[in-house]
């Protein structure tokens, strides 16, 4: 398939392999854990497929090569690119302020400089692997002037844009000295995807307030004719493919095992995320802290599993952030615990699937509460794993899952009192209530799962263009 033209495109910061050295010294490729490319893999097989992406190290430059039936296409960027585009602007700028600014976002302009070189890179690349009339697909905050871009080389293709992270409000957004030109950017798709329909809206509102286009409901008018359409589509996980694993012996074995290791306690409580301030990691650690030195909880009845993985370590606020959690769960485990007996389990690691499987097997129950959070598949991915319909999951309204979950004890983060009334009810709650919850949980992510979210959009993408392409300004 290398060198032909790929009739169906996706574009994102990461491609969707790891490198692996083997001990000879050769270099092997494996899929990346994660939904996206298992979702994609066969649209992409079978329309002949290409992904565009960073490979994740500085200064190097890699031809594209085939992994598992897809074209991967591997972008370079320098070390300075890596500071400046990928740990600065969108990790120092977009994602705190897209995140609540629960981190204070810092701009610069030579961040910003770095972020338009790069995203144009990326248009570049795409716009000479797209064969004539080809859909395209881009994901994500790292690369939201790619639409435009694109659409500037390449009128003929058809072009989608999906954010998986939240979108702001207007009032944090317009702090952006550069608010403009990322709307401008965005528009260039002829559907623009987020996870909650509020996104979608704030979008629009922000298109007609900064940029002056007429839009009614979820549809942006250009003054060329072309419309734009803005919608969600939650995003989510291969449900069957999760629950599967976790029936496997040896995932059931593990779990077992893990139980025991924690000293068979009453109460398994467990959280996985990556080590990031959005997560509400600190609030969390610190409402079962208060609740076994209360005594509202034994601290031989009940252990706390959390696994941080490590992220974006070169970032000062995650950087600062690792400090934190460090001295917090030391401070907790030292003042309740007692020989043998350590409250919280800090796992400062990743894992693979299978153990990720075990532990969600190994939990009763699940701790999920991010300060801001876009969607949130660590909790799908529990809910996935429970075909016993035992487990309880302790989710934040903030997590865009939550407008999914509906029968999870449902927490304000921030609300360290509301969060230890959570852990309670939920370590209380007998099998009846527990099974009622998981059962509706489950329907909903068995029957709204990956490939139910990549078809809708890429359903929509097609009829967007048929449809609405040619639609002319609205009069009035
Ligand atoms: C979030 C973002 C993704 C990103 C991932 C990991 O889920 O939405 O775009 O790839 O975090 O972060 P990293 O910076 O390591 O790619």
């Amino acid at each position: 398939m290398a060198g032909s033209l790929a009739e169906f495109v996706v574009i994102a910061n990461r491609l969707p392999v790891d490198r692996f050295i083997e001990p000879g010294g050769g270099t092997t490729w494996r899929t990346s854990p994660g939904g996206l490319v298992t979702a994609l893999e066969p649209v992409m097989r079978r329309k002949g497929g290409a992904w565009i992406g960073w490979h994740g190290a500085p200064d190097e430059k890699l031809k594209p090569f085939d992994h598992d039936g897809v074209r991967l296409v591997p972008v370079p960027l320098s070390g300075q690119e890596v500071r400046e585009y990928y740990e600065g602007f969108s990790n120092g700028t977009l994602w705190p302020l897209y995140h609540d600014v629960i981190a204070p976002p810092e701009f610069h302009r030579e961040w910003w400089d770095s972020y338009v070189t790069v995203n144009r890179r990326f248009a570049e690349k795409a716009a000479r692997v797209a064969r004539r009339n080809a859909t395209v697909w881009v994901q994500d905050y790292q690369l939201q002037l790619v639409p435009a871009m694109l659409r500037d080389l390449r009128p003929d293709l058809r072009i989608g844009f999906f954010l998986h992270i939240p979108f702001p409000p207007r009032e944090l957004f317009s702090q952006l000295p550069w608010r403009r030109q990322i709307l401008e950017g965005l528009m260039g798709a002829d559907l623009v995807g987020f996870q909650l329909p509020g996104a979608a809206q704030n979008f629009v509102r922000l298109v007609r307030e900064r940029v002056g286009h007429k839009t009614h409901r979820d549809t942006v008018y250009l003054p060329d004719g072309r419309t734009v359409l803005a919608r969600s589509y939650p995003i989510s996980i291969d449900a069957a493919g999760f629950e599967e694993l976790a029936r496997t012996d040896a995932v059931e074995a593990r779990a077992k095992e893990i139980r025991q290791s924690l000293g068979d306690p009453k109460h398994v409580l467990l959280g996985i995320d990556r080590l990031d301030y959005t997560k509400g990691l600190r609030q969390r650690l610190r409402a079962f802290g208060e609740l076994i030195t209360e005594g509202s909880v034994d601290v031989d009845d009940a252990v706390f599993v959390q696994v941080a993985t490590p992220s974006r370590e070169r970032v000062d606020q995650y950087r600062l952030l690792r400090d934190d959690i460090d001295r917090l769960v030391g401070r907790i485990n030292g003042d309740v615990g007692r020989i043998g007996q350590q409250p919280i389990t800090y796992l400062h690691a990743s894992y693979p699937r299978e153990e990720m499987a075990a532990l969600y097997r190994a939990a009763d129950v699940m701790v999920v509460t991010p300060l801001r959070d876009g969607m949130n598949l660590v909790a799908k991915e529990y809910v996935a794993c429970r075909y016993d319909d035992c487990g309880s999951l302790v989710l934040s309204e903030f997590a865009g899952a939550a407008a999914e979950l509906r029968s999870a004890y449902r927490v304000n983060p921030y609300d360290i009192n509301g969060v230890k009334t959570a852990l309670l009810d939920a370590m209380r709650a007998d099998d009846r209530e527990t099974a009622r919850r998981m059962k509706a949980m489950r329907k909903h992510v068995l029957e709204h799962d990956i490939d139910h979210w990549a078809s809708a959009f890429i359903d929509e993408l097609t009829a967007s263009r048929e449809k609405h392409g040619k639609r002319t300004r609205p009069v009035g």
